[in-house]
């Protein structure tokens, strides 16, 4: 059985008091939900704030990001054990808009995934074509990519760390949700590809979440596919009502 996930990526929005605010409108909304696992990815500056705000709830904190080596000279970057240290027991690695604006690639989120497994965090590890790669047939061959390298390297006992948000670059934050149809292809391709490289049984325990455009209208279809374990949520994760309406989506 996969537990399912619903986690909120805040991406560059709130400061401590929103996040504050945030957090004591949600937990009323989600206390009672005891089969999905929740998680919230704030910016650096509140994780601290936010940790305090959801002691003793059923809410986990995630990073938006981390680098690879644990100290040194690196200036402004933040280290998996500084998130640990933080409270954090997820953080989010290779989101498109980090590969697309700041230049992660494959090699670099693969150095991260590893840096941060070795930490103890788990990962949400994205991938997913862009607009132009599915028009053009290229799905498919993206995300084996992205899979194979963004993976490379792990153990067997590291993909329990490891959790995989498809997230096509098209659908995120463009309101074009992929059909729940779209998306049970592409995670029923992914969960192939990470038996071929691992092991069938590591693949069925996989948990895959889909992001982009995740609404609480549209959630329910989306977690009906039998590959899809649930959700990256952005824009509809900055209210706690759409936020908590998307966690209880089975209510
Ligand atoms: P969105 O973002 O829900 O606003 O499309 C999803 C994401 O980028 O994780």
């Amino acid at each position: 059985m996969r537990t399912p996930i619903i986690a909120g990526n805040w991406k560059l929005f709130k400061k401590c008091c929103d996040a504050q605010d945030f957090v004591a409108k949600l937990i009323p909304l989600v206390q009672k939900t005891s089969d999905v696992e929740i998680v919230i990815a704030p910016v650096f500056t509140v994780l601290s704030t936010v940790k305090q705000a959801i002691a003793g709830s059923n809410i986990k904190l995630s990073a938006q990001d981390c680098f690879w080596e644990e100290e040194g000279a690196f200036t402004g970057e933040i280290s998996p054990g500084m998130l640990v240290d933080a409270g954090c027991s997820h953080v989010i690695i290779g989101h498109s808009e980090r590969r697309q604006y700041f230049g992660e690639t494959d090699e670099t989120v693969n150095r991260k995934i590893k840096a941060a497994i070795a930490a103890g965090l788990t990962v949400l590890f994205c991938i997913g074509e862009t607009l132009a790669e599915r028009e053009t047939d290229k799905t498919f061959e993206v995300l084996r990519t992205q899979v194979e390298n963004g993976l490379a390297g792990l153990a067997r006992d590291d993909l329990a760390k490891v959790v995989i948000a498809y997230e096509p670059v098209w659908a995120i934050g463009t309101g074009k949700t992929a059909t729940d149809e779209q998306a049970q292809v592409a995670h029923a391709f992914i969960r192939k590809v990470v038996g071929e490289l691992f092991t069938v049984q590591l693949a069925e325990a996989i948990r895959i979440l889909y992001g982009g455009s995740v609404k609480p209208e549209n959630v329910r279809g989306l977690m009906n596919q039998p590959d899809i374990d649930g959700a990256l949520v952005g824009g509809a994760s900055l209210k706690a009502d759409s936020f908590g309406a998307i966690v209880n989506y089975k209510a």
